[in-house]
């Protein structure tokens, strides 16, 4: 998430919601993204739902449904809200019930949940039309818990991506030199503006950070070929090209190490929806 760029950013930072193009790209390829990305520590998924008075979730941005399939495991019903059909399609297949548009123009006609979650998303939802979306079916005392993964990638990785991005979609606004040194820390600016939209919106408790940490070993090759298909997907609007064809470039991508653990952590924001 903090590997978008977009020239110079301003001192606010950059604004992933803005880049539509990329925001709803994800579904190129939605089963080896079910595939490639990891679910969430139960850690994470045990604490959101002991913080939420009840069971009836609402998942923002639900993708294939990776974390949608975790709540559900943990005894959630869930309904999911999600702008890309390729994605939804997946998602429904396994079970998760979801509703395709962005979430800034769903509809809740009246509907309540317990909890409004997102995973890797609500960087791509507009920070304080998404909050106030959320307050709208949230009661006092629910919910609103967006979490991200935060993989530290090793250099080499970096490196091919960096090499890979340059050479197949220079025009990509992801810039993987921001993941090098402590992502926890590259994470910070964008974490930041996800709680200070939850603070605008006016409706919610001050919010809390978590963090939950867990290694996954991976190969370094799959994991630089899975990051470079996703971002060389994507390019500035009017870039020319189609993006198969980058993508595929970017899945050769050759790191020298076979195999090692890759630390993850998972970030939480929780926050409270208030008495209005
Ligand atoms: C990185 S994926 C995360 C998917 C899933 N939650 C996961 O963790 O695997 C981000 C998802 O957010 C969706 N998305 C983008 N803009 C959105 C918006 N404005 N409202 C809701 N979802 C959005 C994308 O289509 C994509 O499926």
């Amino acid at each position: 998430m903090p590997t978008l760029s977009q020239g110079q950013p301003d001192k606010s930072g950059p604004e992933p919601h803005r880049h539509r193009q990329t925001a709803e790209s994800f579904g190129v390829d939605a089963e080896r993204y079910d595939r490639a990305r990891p679910p969430y520590p139960q850690a994470l998924v045990d604490r959101i739902v002991a913080a939420s008075p009840g069971r009836h979730v609402l998942d923002v941005g639900a993708g294939t449904g990776i974390e949608a399939r975790q709540f559900q495991a943990a005894g959630c019903t869930v309904l999911g809200v999600e702008p890309d059909v390729r994605m939804a399609d997946f998602a429904r297949r396994s079970r998760v019930e979801v509703e395709v548009t962005r979430f800034e123009d769903w509809q809740p006609a009246g509907r309540q949940f317990d909890a409004v979650i997102a995973g890797t998303a609500w960087h791509w939802v507009d920070p304080v039309a998404g909050a106030a979306k959320a307050a709208q079916v949230l009661r006092p005392g629910d919910r609103l818990a967006p979490f991200h993964h935060v993989p530290q990638l090793p250099d080499e990785v970096i490196d091919a991506l960096a090499e890979a991005l340059q050479r197949v979609a220079p025009d990509s606004p992801f810039n993987p030199g921001l993941l090098r040194g402590s992502t926890v820390d590259a994470y910070q600016p964008p974490f930041a503006k996800i709680t200070d939209g939850i603070r605008q919106a006016g409706s919610f408790s001050e919010p809390e950070q978590s963090r939950f940490a867990w290694e996954r070993t991976a190969s370094p090759r799959h994991s630089a070929a899975r990051t470079a298909r996703t971002w060389g997907r994507t390019a500035r609007p009017g870039a020319s090209g189609p993006p198969g064809p980058r993508m595929a470039a970017c899945g050769r991508v050759s790191v020298p190490r076979p195999c090692c653990a890759i630390p993850f952590r998972g970030a939480a924001a929780g926050s409270t929806r208030s008495r209005s």
